[in-house]
Formats: C-alpha cells, structure tokens, sequence
C-alpha cells in the first residue's frame, strides 16, 4: 500500500523524525530533505529500524532553490509537503536574526512556489503556541489574539502563518494546514529516535535528561515567583509522537478533499497545564531518579502560562493528545540513555 509521497523538509530533526515514522507506518512514501545543520545521518538507520523503511533522503538545504527544484524533478510523484525545515532556538535568533529569517522564511518561499509547478496538493506548516505570546486567557483557542512577537524566531512563525494565507488567498491549486504546536516532548517508545540537541540544550527537557544523567551538573528553574500555583512557568507539554500523529491526520485531510477551508490552524496540545516543578516531579516519580534542580532567576523572555485548547483538532481531526506525562518522561529518559549507550552523549 503506498498512499503517495510526502516530501518532509527537516526530516531528520526531533519532530520530523518521529513524524516520517507515522507517515511510513501510515502508508506513505517519505523522501526527507535537510542540511543536517541541527541533526545528523543516524536519524534515518533510527527510522529504518522502527518502520523496517529507509526513506528516500536528500541532503541540502531549501533555500537553495535550484537544490530543491532538482529534488521535485528526481521525484515527481510528491504529493504533500511538510515543513519542519526551520531554525528554531528563540534565544540565538535574537543574536542572529537574518540567520532566522533567511531560513525559516526562504524555505517557506521557495516551497509555495514550486508547490503549483510540480502538482502540490497540501503543505502542513510547523507553528508554534509562540504566535499567541503572552496570552490574556488561558487555555488559548485558534481565536485568541495573535500578539507582536517577542523573539524573530516567534516573528518567522507569525510571518509565515501570514505568507501562507497571502498566497492562499490568491487562489494557490494547493491546500494548507497550520499546527500550532505547544511544547513537544519525550521520545519514541522505541528509543531509537529523539531529541538530540547540538551544544547545551536550551529546552527543558534535555537540560533535564542530562541532568539526570551527569552530564549536567544541576537543571537551573527559570523562575518561582510567577504567578501559579507553584510560582514556576506553566506549559503544555506534548508527547512527540501524539504530535507527529496529527501531521499524518492532517495530510490525509487535505489529500482526500475533507479540508473545510484552504487553509485551516488547529492547536496541538494537550489541554493540560503543567508547571516546570511539577514536569521535574512526574519525570522523578516516572524513573526513579532524582533531577538535581535549584532555582534561579526568571529567563528574559520566557511567557509565565500558556496551555491550549485543542477541541477544535479533537473535535474535527478526530485527533487527542492522550499519552500520560509519566509515559512520556519515561521514553525521554529511555532515549538519553540510549544516546549514553552509543556512546553519543
Ligand atoms: C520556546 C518557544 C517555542 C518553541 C520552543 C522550541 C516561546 C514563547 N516559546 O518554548 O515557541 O517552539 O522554545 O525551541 O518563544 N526552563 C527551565 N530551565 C531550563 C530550560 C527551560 O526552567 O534549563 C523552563 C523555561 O523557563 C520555560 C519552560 O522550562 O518555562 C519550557 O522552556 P523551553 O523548553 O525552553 O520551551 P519554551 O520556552 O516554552
């Protein structure tokens, strides 16, 4: 059974990865573009041992246009596209901003204009809960307010969002589904794919697995003084592969004609907020082990609550967020001490 081809730009990356899993496991072909700028090669052995597939995989980076042209002409059969291929640390694109924009925006752009030429059919876009900033209300819906952006990396998600609606609007011949992801987490059950950060990580969760491990010496919590129940921030943390589940739900969407708009957002979340003590807390009572954590100042930048609501996906996707925190701590811990093991980390 081969339900058609879906290019997926940053396949090799954390929620790319675990979504070209679904695709293959959905029936899909899956050809992956990236430059390995924030992953590596390993990636696709990880996803041949889950699926039993290797995937077709194109080293190169979208914004080189005459790459990706090359790429739609080697496999003209593609029949979505989703895109990961972006860079995605909040703190470096405000050292970096053309860096971010260049990327994440040129990327974005050379797709939607090859989408029409070589037959297209749908682009699921990766956004993120940043689009919503600071919000007034919480949990937040599709239809909470959009706020001014506080980082450029959060401004190329509300650009692109804005890109995609433009050339929409225009009358595209494609289709296009925006996610709005809250905060991924963990791994694959497997432990053969996960998040591997280059350098210290930036993210709450890896910070912690390495904590937990030694490779760290302590996790620093960003702040107790904000107003929750605990004083810590408060998230919604998604486990990687309920996220991934719903880029295969959202393809399918489009490439059977169910969209009820050109272009249509969903949130992915799970409903739940959780705060920074007491993810630490379900990763403890998960493993076993003791995270080493102390608590220093507030992080410039950071949103104190933001947790969706996802009834809109559950509702019209027939899709929900179900696995439990503890589930999900567990496959993270399981993939850092599978990267101790290989002895990549
Ligand atoms: C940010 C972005 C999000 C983006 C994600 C991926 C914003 C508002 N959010 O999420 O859009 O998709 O990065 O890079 O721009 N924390 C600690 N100690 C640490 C690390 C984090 O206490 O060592 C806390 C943070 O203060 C925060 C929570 O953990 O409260 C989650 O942080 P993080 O994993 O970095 O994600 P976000 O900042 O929520």
């Amino acid at each position: 059974m081969n339900k058609g081809t879906i290019l997926v730009t940053g396949g090799t990356g954390y929620i790319g990865s675990h979504t070209s899993v679904e695709l293959i496991n959905a029936g899909y072909g899956v050809v992956i573009i990236d430059n390995l700028s924030n992953s590596n090669r390993d990636v696709l052995d990880g996803i041949k041992r889950i699926t039993g597939v290797m995937p077709d995989f194109v080293e190169a980076d979208c914004t080189d246009m005459a790459a990706l042209t090359r790429l739609f002409e080697t496999y003209p059969g593609i029949k979505g596209i989703i895109n990961f291929a972006a860079s995605k640390a909040v703190g470096e694109s405000i050292q970096k901003p053309i860096l971010y924009y260049r990327n994440n925006l040129n990327t974005l752009m050379n797709l939607l204009d090859l989408m029409p030429r070589f037959g297209v059919k749908g682009l699921v876009f990766s956004s993120s809960c940043t689009v919503y900033g600071e919000p007034d209300l919480n949990p937040v819906t599709e239809s909470s307010p959009i706020k001014k952006a506080t980082s450029p990396y959060g401004n190329t998600k509300q650009i692109s969002e804005e890109i995609i609606t433009d050339v929409i609007n225009s009358g595209a011949p494609f289709k296009s589904i925006l996610l709005r992801y809250f905060n991924p987490v963990g791994a694959h059950p497997s432990a053969e794919i996960g998040e591997l950060p280059n350098g210290v990580p930036q993210n709450l969760i890896p910070y912690l697995t390495q904590t937990a491990i030694g490779i760290r010496k302590e996790l620093s919590v960003f702040g107790d003084d904000y107003n929750t129940p605990d004083g810590s921030c408060i998230r919604d943390f998604i486990n990687v592969v309920d996220l991934a589940k719903a880029h295969v739900v959202a393809i399918e969407r489009m490439l059977t004609d169910k969209s009820e708009a050109p272009i249509e957002i969903f949130n992915l979340g799970t409903g739940n907020g959780l705060s920074v003590l007491q993810l630490i807390d379900a990763f403890e009572r998960a493993t076993g082990v003791k995270v080493p954590h102390k608590i220093v100042g507030r992080r410039a930048g950071d949103i104190e609550k933001v947790w969706a609501d996802p009834s809109y996906a559950n509702n019209v996707l027939g899709w929900k967020a179900d696995t439990p925190i503890e589930e999900t701590m567990l496959s993270a811990w399981n993939w850092q001490k599978k990267l101790r093991e290989r002895g990549l980390m």
